[in-house]
């Protein structure tokens, strides 16, 4: 096997093309103000929303959410792998690409390898149950099973359903030849590990579902029994390769299926997915056992401009649909769409779509509940509007939710809307936003007031920072992309304060900056080309794209606003927690006690905001 092409090399070849002359050999770019344009590549379009950055050496697609470097860029566009799209880059320049002897070292480079072996055998994993569905002694049971549930061979194909024998040891004896390959069966979950330390296989008798990621490698598996035998589902763990936070199930299969995805429907179980495939309904995905998180949704709405719901009627769908709505909000920028439909109870996708067919199945989707109707629905449950204090409540459960909307039209028509719903005005309303009167607290000490000249952001540029983050749907996002503008500034920042904070963005922007410690003079492209082909690599691209939303001055010390007030989101959230449980009720209403607490809180609040504006970068 040839070693891997040195890191240090693809940074140089980077560094020397230019993605603008090696897009317009392909596809005839224009200028643009200082950046090119033309009709993306990728998708179909009358008018052109692709852009060249040459300053930043990427491109990005306003469109389709296609963006990445020179790298990427011919990959996808000539379809071709890693190794051949540098060959042709490097050919193009005359350079000859280089190999490393060894393989050691990086441990990047080695996570690639264990990454790139469980894929192939998760492959062939899929294969295994697929060719067991077909010629088992024992087959017969999951194929009349699958028939019985109105699957044809054709879908069962298209969905790659296997099937796990019955016994302990078939996967293992068939794909376990040797320790290494034992290993990594139990690296991808496939095998189970007992206390006693004997392995067996995780799916045994059961229908399999491959669950594939976005670019059509097996990642997981899904199970079902074949009668009514507990746990009906099995799904595989989280493992390197898999995070059921990240995947959907048939978001693979409904890109194959629509060369451009109008609308996505996420539904709860593989069996809708597929059913619904079977009756024309291609563009359905199922998150795995597993409430939608924005991770779910952020890779959705790049891929399509509408979202549709598919819920239970019954209370636990409402509630499952009332956090869909918290995690659909943030996403809401304007020109997407999502919306909420309720089946009655006892039905899913799959039982309703055999009995009512496409057509009208089709129909109820088109006619589900906008969100901005859900929303009032949901934040006014057993209010009653009519009243003056009904109103007043309403008011009050809604704006939560307006509020996490990102700036735009759509949030400013949400905040009409809830002025006519509840007969404030729109600055009342704005008015209720702002924190209760102020209580009578003492003075602030004299170091609290904002030096006119102390090299802190003015008011103005502050406003622009705010607009700027609430363009992104979390503040380690906002850091990112004020960091793939300008790299050179993580030599500046001290990344210890992120050290334990959770979430999958933050780690990210970690991983970033370490990078950038290593390699302080990568650029915009050489990040993007790191995480090529990853779903990090995906929102790099995004957040790369979204220049729109950076202020063109005070980038530096936003950025350190932006890291500071990350570092104490934890503090910030649990405040803020307490301060909206008491802002429930009027100022008026609350007892002494309350008023004294709040007053309490807002304090802590407020001296938290002040810290953070003081802080020197
Ligand atoms: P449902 O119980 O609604 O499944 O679970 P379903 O798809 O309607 O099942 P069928 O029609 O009886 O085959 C929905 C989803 O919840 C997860 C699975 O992802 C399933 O598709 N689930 C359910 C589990 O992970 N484990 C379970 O035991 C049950
Ligand atoms: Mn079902």
């Amino acid at each position: 096997m040839a070693g891997r092409i040195p890191q240090k090399f693809l940074d140089d070849l980077l560094d020397r093309v230019d993605i603008v002359e090696v897009i317009d050999r392909r596809v005839k770019l224009r200028k643009t103000g200082k950046n090119y344009s033309a009709r993306c590549p990728f998708h179909e379009e009358k008018t052109p929303s692709f852009s060249v950055n040459p300053d930043k050496q990427f491109y990005y697609c306003f469109g389709c959410g296609a963006g990445g470097n020179a790298l990427g860029f011919v990959m996808d566009y000539e379809n071709l792998d890693f190794p051949q799209a540098v060959a042709t880059l490097a050919g193009s320049l005359g350079l000859e690409v280089p190999r490393e002897e060894t393989r050691g070292g990086a441990a990047q480079a080695q996570r690639e390898d264990s990454n790139k072996a469980l894929y192939t055998l998760l492959e062939q994993a899929a294969r295994f149950y697929q060719q067991q569905l077909r010629s088992h002694p024992e087959a017969h049971r999951a194929v009349s099973y699958l028939k019985q549930r109105g699957l044809t061979g054709r879908i069962a194909r298209d969905f790659d359903l296997g099937f796990a024998p019955p016994g302990w040891d078939n996967l293992l004896q068939a794909l376990g030849q040797d320790e290494h390959q034992r290993k990594l069966l139990l690296e991808s979950g496939m095998l189970v590990q007992n206390d006693a330390g004997r392995t067996y296989d995780r799916f045994r008798d059961r229908v399999v579902f491959p669950i594939r990621d976005q670019r059509g490698r097996v990642v997981a598996f899904g199970g079902r029994v074949l009668g009514d035998d507990k746990p009906k589902y099995l799904n595989s763990p989280e493992t390197p390769v898999f995070s059921k936070g990240r995947e959907l199930y048939g978001l693979y299969q409904a890109r194959q299926a629509n060369r451009k995805l109008e609308r996505a429907l996420v539904v709860e179980g593989y069996m809708d997915v597929i059913a619904l495939a079977q009756h024309g309904i291609s563009n359905a995905t199922a998150t795995l056992g597993t409430a939608t998180s924005q991770t779910h949704l952020e890779r959705l709405y790049r891929l399509t401009p509408e979202v549709v719901f598919c819920f239970d009627g019954d209370a636990a769908g409402r509630k499952a649909a009332v956090r869909a709505l918290e995690a659909t909000l943030p996403c809401m920028e304007d020109g997407r769409q999502a919306r909420f439909l309720f089946l009655d109870e006892g039905e899913d996708p799959d039982t309703l779509v055999r009995k009512l067919g496409e057509d009208r199945f089709r129909e109820l989707v088109t006619g589900a509940t906008p969100l901005e109707t859900f929303l009032f629905d949901a934040a006014g449950d057993g209010l009653d509007t009519s009243t003056l204090d009904g109103r007043a409540r309403l008011s009050k459960l809604a704006l939560p939710y307006i509020r996490q909307l990102p700036e735009g039209v759509f949030r400013q028509l949400m905040f009409r809307a809830l002025a006519e719903r509840t007969g404030l005005t729109v600055a009342e309303l704005m008015h209720l936003e702002a924190p209760p009167p102020p209580p009578p607290a003492p003075e602030p000490p004299a170091e609290w007031e904002q030096a006119p000249d102390s090299g802190q952001p003015t008011p103005k540029q502050r406003a622009a920072s705010d607009r700027a983050r609430a363009g992104f749907s979390n503040l380690a996002q906002a850091a990112i992309a004020l960091l793939l503008h300008q790299p050179d500034m993580s030599t500046r920042v001290d990344p210890e304060p992120l050290a334990t904070l959770e979430g999958d963005d933050v780690a990210l922007l970690r991983d970033l900056l370490a990078l950038l410690q290593r390699r302080p003079d990568s650029n915009t492209a050489m990040l993007l080309g790191h995480w090529y082909g990853t779903p990090e690599g995906e929102l790099l691209g995004r957040l790369a794209g979204q220049e729109r939303l950076i202020p063109r001055e005070g980038i530096e010390q936003q950025f350190s606003d932006t890291l500071a007030a990350l570092a104490q989101l934890p503090q910030r959230s649990q405040l803020s927690a307490q301060v909206d449980k008491l802002k429930v009720t009027n100022y008026a209403d609350m007892s002494d006690a309350e008023k004294q607490k709040l007053r309490e809180l807002l304090k802590q609040k407020q001296s938290m905001d002040e810290a953070r504006n003081k802080r020197k970068p």
